[in-house]
């Protein structure tokens, strides 16, 4: 199981970075549909926080300390606030349609919290490596 964890935490960090490309494909595509982001979308609802649970259930099912089972989890909660903020930014629009200057700073906390869940699971990628390491040596 600390194997899984630490598979599963690799993989997740390589869909992370699927995803800031499919953000990208979305910012690129022309013309600048609602559909732009379709790939970005289902990633993120779908994909990412799946392998989010399935990482926590390998934490547990390894007997991690309870610090790594609460940082694998973590990042489930920061994942739900992605489209939230991706909804207030996009709402935050003035009479004409034009952005404001908060609705482009929550938009900009999409692209932050993106890069904590990142380093947050390279944190349990670390941990489940140090766990292998650990049970090597016993
Ligand atoms: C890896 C972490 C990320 C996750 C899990 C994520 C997740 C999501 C989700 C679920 C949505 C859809 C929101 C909705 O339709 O209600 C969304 C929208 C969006 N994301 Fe991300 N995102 C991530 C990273 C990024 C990054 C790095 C950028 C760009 C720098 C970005 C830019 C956008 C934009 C512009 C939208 C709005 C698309 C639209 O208007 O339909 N995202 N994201």
């Amino acid at each position: 199981m600390r194997k899984a964890l630490f598979v599963t935490s690799g993989v997740l960090l390589a869909v992370f970075a699927l995803q800031f490309a499919f953000a990208a494909v979305g910012a690129f595509t022309k013309p600048a549909g609602d559909s732009a982001y379709t790939l970005h979308r289902i990633t993120g609802s779908a994909v990412i926080p799946l392998l989010i649970l399935l990482m926590t259930l390998f934490a547990a099912l390894a007997k991690a300390p309870g610090k790594l089972i609460g940082l694998a989890i973590l990042p489930l909660g920061l994942v739900i606030l992605q489209p939230v903020f991706a909804g207030i930014a996009n709402g935050m629009t003035d009479d004409g349609g034009a952005t404001s200057t908060v609705g482009l700073i929550i938009g900009a906390l999409h692209a932050i919290n993106a890069i904590i869940m990142v380093h947050v699971v390279v944190n349990v990628m670390r941990g489940a490596r140090k766990l292998g390491e650990a049970a090597e040596a016993a």
